[in-house]
């Protein structure tokens, strides 16, 4: 099939790479003719682990190419995947700026008779709204069927995610071009849910929504287990064997991030409050989650006496491992809380130290190894769960610290490897300290 993919972010750019995998002839537009040039490359803008090597594969096979040009991609396409952001603006909804930008992108240059697909995460009732906005600036006179077909995979493990879905949802009020749509992704032999456009918009938020308030949840039992004194690690894994709980998004630690959990669940409790239909659960969602990052930097100011002169150790800086994406990031929080109680913050990331200086800025510093971090530290953080991390010598890195403490907001040091390195204080999230 002949397929234009609108956006070369995160969602677009894996998608598009990974139709083309699948046999497709795929043409990925964006206006940023910069990424286009660096794609054309056969270089990926974004660090995702595969996406590199399909880029490169499909390239040269001949079914993936970039442009800048609507026109151009669009005279090839019978199928149109919207896949740009659509942030969160001041009040909580979802900016759809970028998607009306398509919108009027697409009208101007679509010259046959097409099916629109947006994958975009959007608020329920914006893809008639965007039907209608297309249709209304339509140039040629040609024919638009709207299908809804939310993305789920995850920053890090994208590809991953992609070609082995759990779910397909397509929806549309048009049963033609769900079929269209599911040919499309037949290769994958993933399950797929055929339903209406508005069942398929709430789909996306509700799943996000229940992932985040998943972790809320169990940071809120590591609270409680921290003061009854039991382990939230084993909690969780009691809890897990349940397969109506699931193991999964039980993991406690500083709560959540990325440009997914902390908007979605936002927009939504904007639908609901829209409404007139409470849902005080997403408010309680929200409150944890930032409250886990202030209890970290707590514990610190409780043990250390006061953050005043003090040098803390942040290893990790981007919203979890295997990507250097640091939108809403818990790292930037516990950065700017630790720095205004006076403390003088060294970080160190694998990789996302760079776009961490653009959201932080120069209120910390940035240094290229945990060691260097750690030098004459008073307290070592850790705030993303690289494998690097667990991998670390820590009887040498506590040697360079100046007091050998260890705040673990995400659980992931091997606890018995550290006790072999007495004396340590270890204090990990919603279970005993060490
Ligand atoms: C999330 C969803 O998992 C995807 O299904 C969805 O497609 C995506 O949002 C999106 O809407 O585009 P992502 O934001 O890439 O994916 O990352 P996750 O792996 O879900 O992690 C989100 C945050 O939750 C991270 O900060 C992570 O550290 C945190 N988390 C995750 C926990 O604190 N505990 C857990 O048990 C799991």
């Amino acid at each position: 099939m002949k397929v234009a993919v609108l956006g070369t972010g995160y969602v677009g750019l894996s998608t598009g790479i990974c139709l083309a995998e699948i046999g497709h002839n795929v043409i990925c537009i964006d206006i940023d003719e910069r990424k286009i040039n660096t794609l054309k490359e056969g270089k990926s803008p974004i660090y995702e682990p595969g996406l590199e090597e399909l880029l490169i594969k499909n390239s040269s096979a001949g079914r993936l190419t970039f442009t800048t040009s609507h026109q151009y991609a669009l005279n090839h396409a019978d199928i149109i995947i919207i896949a740009v952001g659509t942030p969160q603006s001041d009040d909580g909804q979802a900016d759809l700026s970028f998607l009306e930008r398509a919108a009027k992108d697409l009208a101007e240059n679509i010259v046959r008779d097409s099916i629109v697909v947006v994958k975009s995460t959007v608020p329920v009732g914006t893809n008639e709204y965007l039907k209608q906005l297309l249709l209304g600036q339509l140039k040629n006179k040609v024919e638009i069927k709207m299908v809804s077909n939310p993305e789920f995979l995850r920053q890090g493990s994208a590809i991953q995610d992609t070609l082995k879905a759990d779910r397909i949802i397509i929806g549309s009020d048009d049963a033609g071009a769900s079929e269209i749509i599911q040919e499309m992704y037949r290769p994958l032999n993933v399950p797929f849910l055929l339903t209406d456009v508005r069942s398929a918009e709430m789909i996306k938020y509700a799943s996000n929504a229940f992932l985040a308030t998943k972790i809320s949840f169990i940071n809120g039992i590591a609270n409680l287990c921290e003061a009854v004194g039991a382990d939230v690690e084993d909690v969780a894994k009691g809890m897990g064997y349940d397969k109506r709980i699931g193991s999964a998004f039980l993991k406690a630690g500083i709560g959540y991030g990325g440009s997914c959990f902390p908007k979605d669940v936002k927009a939504l409790l904007h639908t609901s409050k829209e409404q007139g239909i409470p849902f005080s659960l997403l408010e309680e969602t929200i409150a944890i989650n930032d409250h886990q990052q202030e209890l970290l930097v707590g514990k610190a100011l409780k043990r250390l006496g006061e953050l005043k002169g003090k040098k803390i150790a942040m290893l990790g800086l981007s919203f979890k491992p295997e990507t250097d994406d640091m939108r809403d990031a818990p790292s930037i929080k516990i950065a700017h809380a630790l720095t205004a109680g006076g403390a003088e913050v060294t970080a160190y990331d694998p990789v996302a130290s760079g776009n961490a200086r653009k959201v932080i800025g120069e209120v910390i510093t940035y240094v290229d190894s945990a060691f260097e971090a750690a030098k004459g530290a008073d307290a070592l953080f850790i705030v993303t769960e690289w494998e690097e991390f667990r991998q670390l010598e820590f009887e040498a890195l506590l040697d360079v610290m100046k007091q050998r403490i260890i705040f673990d907001g995400r659980n992931c040091l091997d606890e018995a490897a550290l006790q072999e390195c007495s004396p340590i204080e270890y204090y990990p999230v919603g279970r005993p300290a060490v």
